[in-house]
């Protein structure tokens, strides 16, 4: 169960490495286009020692809008980061409580993270919470849960030995 509490919430503190999240988050959240909505939303996810940036950003078809939780990861697929585990994510809009991610967003996080990954919502008042994964989305899809990709770096290493099997029964054969 999620608890939103004015400034942070009680069962984790927020460290330096948040706040520095907390704040390339803010920086995100400035470069959203949002014509439409007019809701800017930032993120910012820590894949090793590499902040990458997302922004909300919508478009005269809505469907195709992507958030800005979404546009962090894919952004560290594009730009080589996501080579690295992501460890921490932060999410900054301008709402009364702390935003809380949409679906589609969880469940992206969830594969991309793992149910560990540190979640820290914040909103531009300075409350923030900080969650795990898990507590937002129990349960989350699985292609192969008997063996859970739980990072993308996990992800990578499995699909790395698999080709690798491949190719040492092709030459076998
Ligand atoms: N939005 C996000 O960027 N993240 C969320 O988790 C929820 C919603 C964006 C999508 C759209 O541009 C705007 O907020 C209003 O829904």
């Amino acid at each position: 169960m999620l608890r939103m509490t004015r400034k942070s919430n009680s069962r984790t503190r927020i460290s330096a490495d948040d706040r520095a999240l907390i704040e390339a988050a803010c920086t995100a959240r400035e470069r959203a286009h949002a014509p439409w909505s007019r809701f800017k939303v930032g993120a910012a996810a820590r894949f090793g020692d590499t902040i990458v940036h997302g922004c909300n950003i919508e478009f005269d078809v809505y469907g195709l809008t992507n958030c800005a939780e979404r546009t962090a990861v894919f952004a560290a697929y594009a730009c080589g980061a996501a080579g690295k585990p992501m460890s921490a994510i932060a999410i900054v809009a301008d709402t009364p409580a702390p935003v809380s991610p949409c679906g589609a967003c969880r469940q992206v996080l969830f594969e991309c993270g793992g149910a560990d990954l540190r979640v820290i919502l914040a909103n531009t008042r300075g409350d923030t919470c900080v969650v795990r994964m898990a507590d937002l989305l129990p349960g989350g899809f699985q292609l192969d849960p008997a063996t859970p990709v739980q990072t993308v770096a996990d992800g990578r290493a499995r699909l790395n030995a698999r080709l690798r099997n491949s190719k040492s029964k092709s030459k076998r054969a």
